[in-house]
């Protein structure tokens, strides 16, 4: 039985996300980050999984740019998913991609379902990692693919307090592990060819102009939309996670995985 009783990021946040980052997107870096995680995978006539589909920017981008067969896009959060279906309408792919919330815990299909699982930056948000990269094995189809990016920390044990402040200041509910933690997951679930690419060097110049975005040329707008008080907690919010970045205590990073044949 599924609820709606999981939302984190309510209708505020949401909005100042996609001014940052792009209709559709929770996450940075827009459909070339998307692109990136999938290079060099064919994904003619794939069925698709997306763990965390938020507003579905990710999903629409794959059906619209590549030749896959079907994308189901899943989200713990209703309000997110009631929104995600006039965009894809928009742009012409409803026929293509299937949101549906489910609840947090095993993925509610049988196994060997789909060629491809994919998920962007919404890992982060699952504790278990292990239990995560074993049921994402079981519904891939022997010589599927997982790949994926995530919010990573880049430490094992206890952040730095300049890390502890900046998750305690995004007030979501974050279970943050290191690569080791994800490589572990995965080869533990059977999964080989592990490739574990980190993205920290990239972002921490991207944050930074997008925090000279909040406070210039977006704000005006923005204050119109969530809030004078929201947008400068939001911009705060930045600064801390740009020094998480500077100290490699934040770690954006792409994953890729094989489920043998
Ligand atoms: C940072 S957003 C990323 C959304 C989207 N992938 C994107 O890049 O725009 C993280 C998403 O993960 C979802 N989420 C959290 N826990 C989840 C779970 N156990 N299963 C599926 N989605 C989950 C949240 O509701 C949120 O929409």
């Amino acid at each position: 039985m599924t609820n709606d009783t999981h939302q984190e990021y309510d209708d505020d946040l949401t909005a100042l996300l996609e001014a940052v980052w792009g209709e559709g997107f929770m996450s940075p870096g827009g459909t070339e980050e998307v692109d990136r995680i999938l290079l060099g995978l064919d994904l003619a006539d794939k069925s698709v999984l997306d763990i965390g589909c938020g507003l579905g920017g990710v999903d629409v981008h794959v059906a619209s740019a590549y030749p896959v067969r079907q994308v189901t896009g899943i989200d713990i959060d209703a309000g997110l998913i009631n929104k995600c279906g006039a965009m894809a309408k928009k742009h012409h792919v409803s026929d293509k991609i299937t949101f549906q919330q489910v609840d947090p815990g095993p993925l509610p299909y049988d196994d060997g379902t789909f060629d491809l699982v994919i998920s962007k930056d919404s890992i982060i948000h699952i504790a278990d990692k292990h239990a995560l990269a074993g049921d994402v094995s079981r519904v891939l189809k022997p010589g599927g693919v997982f790949a994926a990016s995530d919010w990573l920390a880049g430490y094992e044990g206890e952040p730095t307090p300049e890390m502890a402040a900046y998750v305690a200041a995004e007030g979501l509910d974050f279970g943050l592990a290191s690569a080791g933690t994800y490589e572990n997951a995965l080869t533990s679930a059977g999964f080989q060819n592990v490739v574990v690419s980190d993205r920290n060097a990239w972002y921490r110049t991207t944050a930074r102009s997008e925090r000279e975005d909040l406070a210039g040329r977006f704000y005006e707008q923005l204050t119109t939309t969530v809030g004078r008080e929201f947008l400068d907690h939001q911009i705060n919010v930045w600064d801390l996670m740009i020094v998480a970045l500077d100290q490699g205590q934040l770690r954006p990073t792409h994953l890729r995985a094989e489920k043998p044949q």
